[in-house]
């Protein structure tokens, strides 16, 4: 196609002067129309910059470098993003569909939290039942209807990114959810049984095997049974959860899953090992110290507590041997889930511990499995272990033990290298030349550095290249597809905590700001920056459009997402009807621009309803919501959806429904009436 070639040839007079940019800019939008309307329009407006478009630049005050990241980011109307990015929602317990470069929202996914456009748990009965499936052991009453959702994962083969699938933690309740990605909504949410705060999940094995989640704050096990904090040596413990993975089902299957018990140490982030690391795992900790707090008994402050040691530990775990030995029947059931004893991972040689400097917190794998990262929030270094070193030690055998008898390897023995960052190093992503991308918290910059053989046979291994400043605090970053086995390079974000002069004033509530970067050429760029004005995001994967293959509308009509097959009970047209029996009523309801049918449901005070409404439309553009004044009911009806609805009907009175979709002309009109006739005793 001429128009391709005309586009590339000019990307080499690009970046000489502002001219050339700015008509580029033109250019390239033309481009973008491939074969519309506009065709024959470029080529004009490549010979030279229209005043017009100097005159905007001139009057916004916008420098060439504004000038060129908004045509880095600009996506015309009808076009769509190269990547797309799977954020955690923070405190808000859902999860952020962005996309890049031109970071616009494209959808929350409801994940932990009522969420009422998607009918997340506002009156759908199986979107209730998924929610509650993941409230505590204790306590039949105690609805958790918030989360604090941190590190989303998506399914991988081969270490890749496959697109199918994507889980997340909630780090409050030790909560982990499963969303597909053919209809983006949430499947499955399972509470662990034995502990209660779940930072280091979700991290998922390179075919998604297994879903790893580790405990952060140690409790008693199970969480819920007291032990006094001068106990905490003995009854304190950690849990790494493995949960298996059925992707067939799409489903967690927890009767295939289990634990291993670990020391009191706050494990925090894993990664797992891939290429030659696969079969291990490395997780973080960062109170070996084992410190209680108690500021107000004298004690030293947590803080301070969990400081005082040089080196935490670098827990190495390998996950082959233990899924062997749970398959062997070697562990012991709590709550209905096996735990490995730490004795006996200790005796079938499980885990490994190695030194890792300063109160680390990120881990990271290098996309050929050689390497393992890790910083310290209290170092300047990021210390590099090679995975054939801590092979090698192993086979030697430790050194030492730490005081419940895990083996120590010597830290010497097993360190490829320490490049100097900057202060307070966090997270690391990777690109497809060699390179690794440190976030770096106290002086907020994102820091590029190479690294070595045999990923990086160029000049000047373990070395850092170059930081840029970052707006404010950063925490992780992420690159495109940078945590696989082939990164792609072009993108990274810093996800930056409180953007305090970053965006108007919106009151003392300061959103959080993502940046984009642009790492592809010599100088990393700074593109644009995103608000996000909903929850703390903690970590985000970013992933090739192209990967996923989300549906547009239901397969077919009567289906019901939970079970992601046609309901039988679902409402086919024809079929409507409301049958009464004693107090128990069911209705059998279709919607379709622009009605319900039936559109009059009348019932005895007390009845007990059901309703199973289905959308029988086939158009994308025809969702319906059916909400019902009064009864606290909202439900969300895309194309083929069937949805059942359950409450009694204990308020007198008369209760308009109607959709809560603009879905036609008349989507007004797009009502009814529930009459709720009053009991003999009301
Ligand atoms: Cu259906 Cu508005």
């Amino acid at each position: 196609m001429s128009g391709y070639t005309g586009c590339k040839r000019y990307v080499r007079y690009l970046g000489l002067f502002f001219l050339p940019i700015l008509a580029f800019a033109v250019f390239m939008a033309g481009c973008n129309n491939e074969g519309g309307e506009n065709e024959g329009k470029p080529a004009q407006l490549a010979a030279g910059v229209p005043d017009s478009v100097k005159k905007i630049a001139e009057e916004r005050g916008l420098s060439e470098k504004d000038v060129e990241a908004a045509l880095k980011t600009y996506i015309p109307s009808g076009k769509f993003d190269d990547y797309v990015l799977f954020a955690s929602g923070g405190h808000s317990g859902q999860v952020f569909v962005i996309g890049v470069p031109s970071m616009r929202l494209l959808k929350t996914i409801a994940v932990f939290t009522p969420e009422p456009w998607q009918g997340w748990a506002t009156g759908s009965a199986e979107t209730h039942e998924i929610l509650t499936s993941g409230d505590m052991p204790i306590g039949e009453d105690r609805t958790l209807n918030w989360a604090d959702t941190h590190h989303p994962a998506l399914t991988e083969t081969n270490g890749d990114y496959d697109g199918q699938f994507l889980f997340i933690n909630d780090k409050a309740n030790a909560r982990v959810a499963v969303i597909d990605l053919r209809d983006f909504e949430t499947k499955q949410i399972v509470k662990n049984p034995n502990t209660i705060s779940d930072h280091g999940a979700t991290f998922v094995t390179p075919n998604s095997e297994y879903v790893i989640e580790t405990t952060q704050y140690a409790t008693p096990l199970p969480f819920y049974e007291f032990a006094s904090l001068d106990e905490y040596k003995e009854k304190y413990k950690g849990l790494a959860t493995l949960y298996k993975f059925d992707r067939e089902k799409g489903r967690i299957d927890e009767s295939a899953s289990f634990s291993i018990e670990l020391p009191p140490y706050w494990q925090d982030l894993c990664d797992a090992g891939k290429k030659v690391s696969d079969g291990w795992i490395f997780c973080n900790s960062i109170n070996a110290e084992m410190a209680t707090g108690g500021i107000n008994e004298g004690n030293p402050p947590f803080e301070a507590g969990i400081s005082q040691r040089e080196a935490d530990y670098l827990h190495i775990i390998n996950w082959k041997k233990a899924e062997e030995v749970f398959k062997a029947g070697k562990t012991k059931e709590l709550n209905g889930a096996h735990i490995i004893p730490l004795d006996t991972a200790i005796e079938e040689g499980i885990l490994y511990f190695v030194d890792v400097p300063k109160s680390p917190h990120g881990v990271d794998v290098t996309p050929d499995g050689n390497f393992i990262i890790a910083s310290g929030k209290l170092d300047t270094h990021a210390t590099v272990y090679s995975f054939n070193k801590l092979m090698d030690a192993i086979k030697k055998g430790a050194p030492e033990k730490d005081e419940f008898g895990v083996p120590v390897l010597a830290f010497d023995d097993v360190v490829e290298a320490q490049v100097e960052i900057g202060l307070g190093p966090l997270h690391t992503q990777f690109d497809s030349d060699g390179n690794a991308y440190t976030s770096v918290f106290i002086e907020s910059t994102l820091a590029k550095w190479r690294l070595g053989p045999p990923i990086y046979n160029g000049p000047d291994p373990w070395t850092l290249v170059e930081k840029i400043p970052v707006q404010y605090n950063i925490g992780h970053a992420v690159c495109a597809e940078g945590d696989t086995v082939s990164p792609d390079g072009k993108y990274c974000v810093a996800l930056n905590k409180w953007s305090i002069d970053r965006f108007l004033p919106v009151g003392p509530l300061h959103p959080q700001n993502f940046q984009l970067i642009d790492i592809s050429g010599d100088k990393m760029e700074l593109l644009y920056d995103m608000p996000i004005g909903v929850g703390e995001p903690h970590y985000v994967q970013m992933i090739k459009a192209d990967k996923l293959k989300p549906w547009l509308v239901y397969p077919e009509v009567g289906f019901d997402p939970a079970t992601m097959s046609v309901d039988p009970e679902a409402t086919t047209v024809g079929n409507e009807k409301i049958e009464i029996d004693g107090n128990t009523v069911r209705v059998s309801m279709s919607a379709i621009r622009s009605h319900f049918n039936p559109e009059h449901i009348t019932v005895n005070q007390g009845d007990k309803v059901t309703m199973y409404i289905t959308n029988v439309e086939r158009a994308r553009d025809a969702t319906h919501g059916f909400a019902i004044d009064g009864y606290n009911i909202n439900l969300s009806l895309e194309p083929g959806e069937s949805t059942k609805v359950e409450f009694s009907a204990d308020k007198p009175g008369v209760f308009p429904f109607y959709c809560t979709e603009f879905c036609s002309a008349l989507h007004l009109e797009m009502m009814g009436y529930l009459l709720v006739k009053p009991g003999p005793g009301s």
